[in-house]
């Protein structure tokens, strides 16, 4: 069952389930698939999968080679993301010490182009190889074939048509992190770290993180539900007639609004729907009540809180986690 598999800890199960291991066994589950679907598992911590389950091949890479060479680091699709961050730390390299304790793998951190505490993924990221099921052939891939952006990429956009293999990146020797989150530089003062650290960094994360954020070995959620939306100065002049003061970051010609702001100012904070409901602890998080949750509920509550919110602040929030086999 994939609820066993994903961090929500719903989901039915996968018409067939295979662990792959190497470029073989990739070739073997893409041919296997060739007139069916076919999904790529990572950690699970970025989907909510329908109680009727996958249709098709559900595949999850489990090679977790990692090698790191200088400050440049290689691993295959199966690495724990949060194991390289550590072990890139205990190197002393620095360029992800902010992703500190994103539940997931490496090979699915290109897809959503994950980020927290002022970095992401495309920052330090040089190059994947992938297998393009369109062309049948492993390729290379640079920053700019992925086309990454704010928690998009194009293995988002071209849902399904590639299977990334192994990912590099590039980090920097470096023991002195330059600080670009508030909550952040507001932590480490509090506690009176003036010059901090790679180590003092990541522990800083892991402390906000858990203070935060729903930990889902206790509560099945996968994190933000919703992005954080981007909207045009001119919009942003008329959410504030509306809302009044509203916390906004610019970015280029837009500004971008937590959707936990709006999703609280709405009055969704702690609310239930069914078994499911909006986390207490943070605006943005979905949760599984009880452990009890069926997935079309927590659809069901994401899809009331996108046409309140619309309806409230006209704003159009769309899900960060991708809805499998609704
Ligand atoms: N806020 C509320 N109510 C809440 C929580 C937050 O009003 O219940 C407002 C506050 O004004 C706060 C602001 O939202 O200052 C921002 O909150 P936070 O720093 O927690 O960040 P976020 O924008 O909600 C984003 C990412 C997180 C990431 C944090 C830290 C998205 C969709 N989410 O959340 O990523 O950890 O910043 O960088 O961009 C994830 O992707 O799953 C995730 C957890």
């Amino acid at each position: 069952m994939l609820r066993d598999l994903t961090t929500f800890h719903l989901g039915g199960p996968a018409e067939l389930y295979l662990e792959v291991k190497n470029k073989k066994d990739i070739i073997y589950a893409h041919n296997l698939a060739k007139k069916i679907n076919l999904f790529v598992l990572g950690g699970g911590s970025d989907i909510l999968v329908s109680d009727k389950g996958i249709k098709g091949i559900v595949i999850k890479i489990i090679d977790k080679t990692l090698k790191i060479k200088g400050n440049i680091l290689v691993g295959r699709a199966g690495v724990v993301w949060d194991y390289l961050v550590e072990k890139s730390i205990q190197k002393g390299l620095s360029g992800i010490e902010c992703l500190s304790g994103i539940p997931g793998t490496l090979g699915a951190a290109p897809i959503q182009n994950i980020g927290a505490y002022g970095q992401e993924l495309a920052d330090t990221f040089e190059s994947l190889i992938a297998f393009d099921r369109k062309n049948n052939e492993f390729i290379k891939m640079n920053k700019k074939d992925c086309r990454f952006a704010y928690r998009d990429s194009i293995f988002k956009k071209e849902a399904g048509r590639y299977i990334i293999f192994e990912v590099t990146l590039k980090l920097k020797k470096d023991n002195t992190p330059k600080i670009k989150y508030d909550s952040l530089s507001f932590y480490l003062n509090e506690n009176g770290i003036n010059n901090p650290s790679l180590w003092d960094v990541r522990n800083a994360v892991l402390a906000i993180r858990k203070a935060k954020l729903e930990d889902w070995n206790i509560i099945g959620n996968a994190g933000s539900f919703f992005k954080n939306p981007e909207i045009s100065k001119n919009d942003f002049q008329k959410l504030k007639k509306i809302i009044g003061e509203v916390p906004a970051y610019p970015t280029g010609n837009k500004v971008k609004i937590p959707a936990a702001f709006l999703i609280e100012k709405a009055g969704w904070k702690g609310k239930s729907f069914k078994t499911a409901a909006v986390s207490d602890k943070h605006a943005l998080i979905l949760i599984n009540l009880g452990g009890k949750a069926k997935a079309n509920d927590i659809k069901n509550l994401a899809e009331k809180i996108v046409l309140d919110v619309k309806q409230k602040y006209k704003i159009k929030l769309v899900p960060e986690v991708q809805l499998i086999g609704f």
